[in-house]
């Protein structure tokens, strides 16, 4: 089962990069793929660089690696309350070729930050708006105070509730 992972970010030592990597290495016979939003970059959207560019390559290759994966996970990091601008535009300019933007893929959404709030306005935005773009969402979960639950230097959940809530939602993809 090809699985695809990424944060919805563009920051280099992604916290949302390492969770979506996590959460995917517990579906069972997962085969893994992690994007990297700075291989996906664009000029801002406009109405007129629509115009201009039509659907860049980078947009035609995100849309084309969701369609080609048979699960996708995605861990929002929340800036203001909503989402990354890169992640934004990246979607913004795929909506524009599909707005199926998810072709129906399973899916995982989880959020994660090192506050409190584990980036869940982000997530309840992600989560409430799935059905427009045709995702399949099996299971949602933030990740609050990533520093205190996660185990940086061996990639995993440290916090057993968390683990375990994980777990659960990820076995749903397969299910
Ligand atoms: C411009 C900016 C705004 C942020 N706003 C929020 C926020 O609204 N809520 C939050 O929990 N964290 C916020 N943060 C902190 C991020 O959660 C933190 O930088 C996190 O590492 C981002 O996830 P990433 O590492 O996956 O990019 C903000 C950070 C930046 C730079």
């Amino acid at each position: 089962m090809k699985v695809l992972a990424f944060g919805a970010t563009n920051s280099a030592n992604s916290i949302n990069k390492q969770l979506a990597q996590y959460a995917a290495s517990l579906v069972a016979g997962a085969q893994i793929e992690v994007l990297d939003l700075n291989d996906f970059e664009m000029p801002i959207y406009s109405p007129e660089r629509e115009e201009q560019l039509g659907q860049p390559e980078q947009a035609q290759r995100f849309f084309k690696a969701i369609g080609e994966a048979d699960a996708i996970v995605i861990s929002f990091a929340e800036h203001n309350g909503s989402y990354t601008a890169a992640y934004k535009n990246l979607f913004d300019w795929t909506s524009r070729i599909d707005m199926k933007v998810f072709q129906n893929k399973p899916m995982l959404l989880l959020s994660t930050s090192p506050g409190p709030g584990g980036a869940g306005s982000v997530l309840a935005s992600a989560v409430n708006s799935a059905p427009f773009f045709a995702a399949d969402v099996k299971g949602s979960l933030s990740i609050p105070s990533f520093y205190d639950n996660f185990d940086v230097e061996n990639q995993r959940l440290k916090n057993d509730e968390l683990k375990q809530a994980l777990s659960d939602i990820a076995g749903k993809l397969t299910a």
